[in-house]
Order: C-alpha cells, then structure tokens, then sequence
C-alpha cells in the first residue's frame, strides 16, 4: 500500500471539525491534461536532485548565512508560519509540492501534510520519503468533492508561474485560469476554519512580455534581447508570469490580498547558490553528468534548450539581474472570503 493511500486518523484540534479526520483521499480524477513541456521540465531538472537541490523557490537570507538550506528553511517557516501551520493536526495541502521539502517541514511542525503535483520523479521520492503526495494537476481538484473541505491552509509555493501558457494568454484565458485556481483553492479549505489563509509565491514580470516573444524560437531573436531569454525560458519550462496586482484581481471573490511581500532578492540569492552547485556538479558528480547526458539522449530537443537557457545564456539568472530586474518574486498572503459560497 503507498503512503498516499495509507489512513491517517487524528483530531482537528481548533478547527471546530470534532470527528476524527480521515485522510484517506482519493486520487483525483483527470480532468485536463497537463502541459507537456512543464512535466518534461522536471525530469530534466530532476539532475539537479542529486546534487540535493531539492528545493525549487526563492529563499529568504540573512548577512550571516553560509549555505542555500539557511534560507530555504527561513522561507519554509515563513510559508508554514503565514497559513498559521503551528499546532499538531493542522491540514496542510501543497499545490506543486515538489521534492516535499515544505511537507517534511510542515509534518516536522505535527502537520498532516498532503502535494499535489504533476511531475512522477518528485511524486515518488516524496512517496518513498513518506510525504503524501498525489501525482495530478492541481486544476483536477475543481471537480475532486471528496477534497472538499478537508484543509485548514493552503500554500503553492513556486508552482503558479507554470499554470497559464502563452497559448492561455493568446486566447485570452489567462485570468479565467487564475482566477479558477483561487476557486479551488477556495473548495480545498474547511468553512469552519476561523482566518483560514492560503499562501502563493509566484514570480511576476516586470517589463511587457508579448505571449508571441515566448513562442517564438529563441534562435530566431535578438543576442541578448529580453525576447529571447523570454523564449528560452518558455521553451524550457512552460509558463507565463502574471503582473503585479493581477492575482489580486483574480482572487475575488474567494481571496482578500492581506499581505504582500517582495522576495526578489532571496531568490536571487538561492539561484546563486544553485548554479554554484551546478557548475561544481560538472567535475564533481558523475550521477548529475549521467542525468543531463541521459536528458540529451531521450529528450534532445528540451534539453538542448535547457543548457542553452540556464548554463549558456543563463536567462534563468537574468531574471533577477541589475537594479531593475526582469521579474520580481512576490509572496502573498491571501485571507479566505467565508461569504462566498465558492
Ligand atoms: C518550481 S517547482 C517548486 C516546487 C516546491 N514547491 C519547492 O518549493 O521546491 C514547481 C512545482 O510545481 C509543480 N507543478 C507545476 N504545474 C503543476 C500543476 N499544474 N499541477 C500540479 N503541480 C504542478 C511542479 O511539478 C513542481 O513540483
């Protein structure tokens, strides 16, 4: 029997739910495929696991930090600290949980921490590390009922910038898309919580991006054009940014933004740290060399843009570069409307 599917049974303390709670959830139904080339992306990335950068978000640092897990787990405790994630029993759904570094954290703080998240490598090292984690897209959630309700908090931390496409914004769906995830985030989270809060961290643009820049090949534009890191970026990971004040808008009528928080510079700093990592990996670690060469063999296509994209033009640095960076990195606080019947 997987972890997934194991019964966890505990009281919810505080959360006015008086019987015993069952975790037994099933695996939500498939209700739209998700995009290929954000799946693709993380079997590709799945090198840098062997490296143990197994934490894919910004990070928050202080003068004194040595190393990339101080700020990660800074950033893991403000997450777990802002849906209020500090008593034992507390239900914590993940959207794009990753490798489970923020379940492992939330389970370490007597959570019952359940992911979501599409990509099969990081599903099942969480489920070989015990973490309860479903391999879906989170946008199956909508119409998964036996979920409704069942958490105190949600957070998806570093997964919403893959969740509309360029093809979205083109047919004028991107809005629709945000907006239906605030819905489900909305269904996810038990009506009795009292100041329920659901987290996102999500990296925003800050200068014009045309979706048609991100679907054109990046060969064809400009050496060192915004468009073209925009491409190389897009081609390698799928995805598209929203812009400051647009998730805030998409939130209603589920969300109020309650808190803003600007963390482009822990973010940068992480990423520093994980191309240190990277490039040492190249003479150091043979496992990391057999998975990028084993990428090159089954996936030529997305892999040459990814090593073209992160070690040749390092678009994926650019992001956070100069005083007026590309993108910004913004965490929000989102506080659950009850009055909306979701
Ligand atoms: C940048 S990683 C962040 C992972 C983790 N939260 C962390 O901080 O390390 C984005 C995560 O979102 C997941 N993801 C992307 N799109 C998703 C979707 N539509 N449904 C579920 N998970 C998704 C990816 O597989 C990946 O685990």
């Amino acid at each position: 029997m997987s972890i997934a599917q194991k019964i966890i049974s505990v009281p919810a303390e505080g959360s006015g739910f008086k019987s015993p709670l069952g975790f037994a959830l099933p695996q939500p139904k498939s209700r739209i495929i998700p995009k290929k080339l954000v799946k693709l992306c993380y079997t590709l990335v799945h090198a840098c696991e062997t490296l143990k950068i197994r934490d894919l978000a910004d990070g928050e640092f202080r003068p004194a930090d040595t190393t990339l897990e101080q700020g990660i787990n800074r950033q893991l405790n403000y997450l777990l600290d802002e849906v209020a994630c500090n008593r034992p029993g507390f239900r914590l759904l993940e959207i794009g949980s990753g490798y489970g570094n923020l379940l492992k954290a939330a389970k370490e703080r007597g959570a019952l921490a359940v992911g979501v998240n599409i990509s099969s490598e990081q599903v099942k090292f969480c489920n070989d590390n015990g973490l309860q984690t479903y391999q879906c897209n989170y946008r199956d959630l909508l119409n998964a009922k036996e979920w409704y309700g069942k958490f105190d908090g949600v957070i998806a931390n570093g997964s919403l910038e893959h969740w509309v496409q360029p093809e979205d914004v083109l047919s004028g769906k991107m809005n629709d898309i945000y907006n239906e995830s605030f819905q489900i985030a909305h269904k996810m989270i038990d009506p009795n919580v009292a100041n329920a809060r659901y987290v996102t961290t999500a990296i925003h643009v800050n200068r014009e991006v045309k979706p048609e820049f991100l679907l054109t090949p990046w060969y064809k534009q400009p050496k060192d054009s915004d468009r073209r890191h925009f491409s190389l970026l897009h081609n390698w990971m799928g995805g598209y940014y929203p812009v400051s004040g647009q998730l805030e808008e998409c939130a209603q009528p589920y969300f109020s933004l309650e808190k803003e928080m600007d963390g482009t510079l822990g973010y940068k700093i992480a990423n520093d740290y994980r191309m240190a990592r990277m490039m040492r990996g190249w003479y150091t670690n043979p496992r990391m060399v057999w998975r990028i060469f084993s990428s090159f063999l089954r996936h030529y296509q997305e892999s040459r843009v990814m090593f073209q994209c992160y070690f040749v033009e390092k678009s994926w640095d650019w992001q956070f570069l100069g005083e007026d960076p590309p993108m910004k990195l913004l965490r929000h606080t989102w506080k659950l409307n009850s009055s909306s019947n979701g």
